[in-house]
């Protein structure tokens, strides 16, 4: 298989081939078996990670942070950037020159779309993005396709309905694009009205082929749903309160609602989770967000850094 990640940075998922993701997951399979096996291995021996951190993360963080530590990779863990020149008012353009003088890759999280772009457009290493605002959330989109996969064969067959805040949601949008590029048809966008899926989304999702329909009741929908895909409505996207406290638990998924789902459905989370999954749904062997989700990003990511980083 070609290596496209080669050296490449990872920004969006614009551009992406089943191919590249295929790649991705095939080694995903291969760093779980290493780290089930051993805990990890040298190849990355001598290549840094930097890891820009401008908004909080606990999973994206420490994931890719664990990633390279179990490739015997060295990181410069910046969780926050209030310690660095950032705070001083040093230009994105001049952290990307310095980072990128020290580390052989980067991954950035920043809260305005596009910086993590920007940085790569001045880095002279590959840039990977971890996070950017309302935009993208790439590498989380690769591991929950690679869960996705694990437990439902063809893509093409199914039903994915992605729930709660899908207008500020980064991880809905890089999700629906690399699902309807792996062949799903069938979209079913579940929020209240003003946090609907934005129309440039649904458009590049239609003009693959997919069927998008919307709607704001979960409860009447989720008997049709194969992959049932929570997300947390964004406070840090709000500027009026009152209105997020108004949105907040516009859905609830409980272990009575699950009753109405599908007996192989899956039931995913990027996490953190604020009270739209109830607790008592974890045991239910459906819920996939502690169970695999989490280990999942770490194989994932190793998976990415090993391509950008290795011939193959
Ligand atoms: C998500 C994010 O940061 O976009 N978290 C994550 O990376 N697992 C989801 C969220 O914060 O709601």
């Amino acid at each position: 298989m070609t290596n496209n990640f080669f050296n490449k940075s990872f920004v969006t998922v614009n551009g992406i081939t089943p191919e590249d993701v295929k790649a991705v997951c095939a080694k995903a399979d291969k760093m779980k078996a290493l780290v089930e096996k051993q805990g990890g291995s040298d190849e990355l021996k001598g290549k840094i990670l930097g890891a820009l951190f401008y908004e909080p993360s606990s999973r994206t963080f420490s994931s890719f942070i664990t990633a390279m530590q179990r490739l015997g990779g060295g990181i410069i863990p910046l969780s926050g950037m209030g310690n660095t020149s950032a705070a001083k008012g040093e230009t994105i353009a001049d952290t990307a020159r310095v980072f990128s003088s020290y580390a052989d890759v980067l991954a950035v999280r920043h809260p305005l779309p596009g910086v993590p772009a920007e940085i790569a457009r001045h880095s002279s290493v590959p840039v990977i993005n971890a996070g950017d605002g309302t935009g993208e959330h790439p590498t989380q989109a690769l591991l929950d396709t690679y869960t996705i996969s694990k437990h439902l064969s063809s893509f093409s067959e199914l039903t994915v309905g992605l729930i709660g805040d899908l207008t500020n949601g980064r991880t809905v949008h890089s999700l629906s694009k690399i699902l309807a590029l792996m062949g799903v048809r069938k979209f079913v966008f579940i929020s209240p009205t003003v946090l609907a899926m934005p129309a440039e989304i649904k458009v590049t999702l239609q003009s693959q082929g997919s069927a998008v329909t919307e709607t704001d009741d979960l409860a009447k929908t989720i008997p049709e749903l194969d992959v049932i895909y929570m997300t947390r409505v964004q406070k840090e996207r709000f500027t009026d309160e009152a209105e997020y406290e108004r949105l907040k638990l516009s859905y609830i998924v409980t272990k009575e609602l699950m009753s109405h789902a599908k007996k192989t459905a899956v039931l995913m989370h990027p996490l953190p989770r604020v009270g739209e999954i109830a607790q008592e749904v974890d045991s239910d062997p459906r819920a996939l967000y502690f169970r695999e989700q989490l280990k999942n990003g770490m194989y994932v990511r190793m998976a990415l850094l090993s391509l950008i980083l290795k011939t193959q």
